[in-house]
């Protein structure tokens, strides 16, 4: 048996982690944390689990706790990732994996230390459209890749967005939120994004509740992966906005990763997680493909693709990657390392937008 427990057990822990890892084998969410009392409380009458702390120490002592997800604000993730590992536990930490590179490389080289295995929760590669998405473009069906292109719209409007809209607790705002995830498609489709140059802007002083934010909330990176073989490197533009007005909330507001190959382009959306646009050079326009049964859920996880809603139901595959290579012990897909890649890449644009000039992304082996 694989003990677990949340340390955050806010919305994304409660929406995500407890339901994926209920569908895990010998697997059980032992313990809960969070620092707010209601908070815990809430959680545990939801979800009847009885043993919890608001201190994340408690929680690391204990020897029914195997593993670990870090659902806290992001400026808590670097120093609760290391007291678990430390405590020997595995950790799965959510995105941002951390506020800047010298703490997320802090980070995964703890937990290579430790010997304990260690996730970041990319949640969005496990839509089996991406999956799908990754598998065709790395088998070549679109020829060699010229432009990767991500946008994500959504209408957000001046909601408050407590601890997201504050700099010393979230990094960053739009960037860390939603683009990381996009920055995290583009390592996973074309490769490591090697150069940048970033643009954000706050265009809300001041959100509900009379609340102030000192973060962006739109953001911008244009960019160079690794080069290909002839040597050009492919072309990368991404777009995130919460200000994206009368788009929508959530699987309402766009949300597009697009890549185009010299014999081909696919196109993706997170609100079709089944069915990818796919056109080739000399074939027809882009035009609707299902994803193969066989891509409908990840390798080995034993969650039925029949049952549930497809907009939600992938995001459990996550907690079983996270058990199956505890229990394989081999390395997590997308590991902390691929969370330090994304913030690489968040870093540089942070020195990009502060030097007004293209930046070299530090290279994160
Ligand atoms: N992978 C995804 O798709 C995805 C989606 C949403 C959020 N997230 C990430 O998950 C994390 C949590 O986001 P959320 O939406 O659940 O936020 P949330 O505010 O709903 O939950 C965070 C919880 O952490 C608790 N907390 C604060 N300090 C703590 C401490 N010292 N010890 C224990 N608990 C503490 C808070 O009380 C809160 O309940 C963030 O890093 C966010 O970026 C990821």
């Amino acid at each position: 048996m694989i003990g677990v427990a949340m340390i955050g057990s806010g919305a994304i822990a409660l929406a995500n982690h407890i339901p994926g890892f209920a569908l895990c084998p010998d697997t059980k969410v032992v313990a809960l944390c969070d620092s707010n009392p209601a908070t815990l409380e809430k959680a545990s009458g939801q979800t009847g689990i009885s043993v919890t702390s608001t201190d994340y120490r408690e929680i690391l002592k204990r020897d029914d706790v195997n593993a670990v997800v870090i659902a806290t604000p992001n400026f808590l993730h670097a120093p609760i990732t290391l007291a678990a590992v430390a405590a020997g536990k595995h950790v799965m930490v959510e995105k941002p994996i951390a506020m800047n590179l010298p703490e997320a490389l802090q980070m995964v080289r703890a937990a290579d230390a430790a010997g304990v295995r260690h996730m970041t929760a990319f949640t969005y590669r496990f839509v089996p459209a991406m999956r799908y998405m990754s598998h065709l473009v790395h088998i070549g069906a679109i020829g060699q890749p010229y432009h990767f292109r991500a946008s994500r719209f959504q209408d957000w409007n001046d909601r408050n967005l407590g601890w997201r809209q504050v700099k010393k607790l979230a990094g960053s705002g739009e960037m860390g939120d939603m683009l990381s995830h996009r920055i995290d498609y583009g390592h996973l489709l074309i490769g490591d994004i090697r150069s940048l140059v970033a643009d954000f802007r706050r265009f809300l002083d001041v959100r509900q509740g009379n609340s102030a934010s000192d973060l962006d909330d739109w953001v911008s990176i244009i960019a160079q992966f690794e080069s290909r073989t002839d040597g050009r490197p492919v072309s990368g533009v991404l777009e995130s906005t919460k200000l994206a007005t009368g788009r929508g909330e959530g699987h309402r507001g766009l949300d597009l990763c697009e890549v185009n190959g010299s014999e081909g382009s696919i196109a993706y959306t997170t609100q079709k997680p089944l069915e990818l646009q796919i056109g080739k050079r000399n074939g027809p326009d882009l035009q609707s493909v299902p994803v193969p049964p066989e891509f409908w859920v990840h390798p080995g996880s034993p969650r039925d693709p029949k049952k549930g809603d497809p907009l939600a139901t992938f995001r459990y595959d996550q907690d079983f990657e996270f058990i199956d290579a505890i229990r394989n012990e081999r390395a997590c897909s997308p590991s902390l390392l691929d969370g330090a890649k994304a913030q690489a890449v968040m870093d540089s644009a942070l020195l990009s937008e502060a030097e007004r000039r293209w930046v070299d992304v530090p290279r994160v082996e």
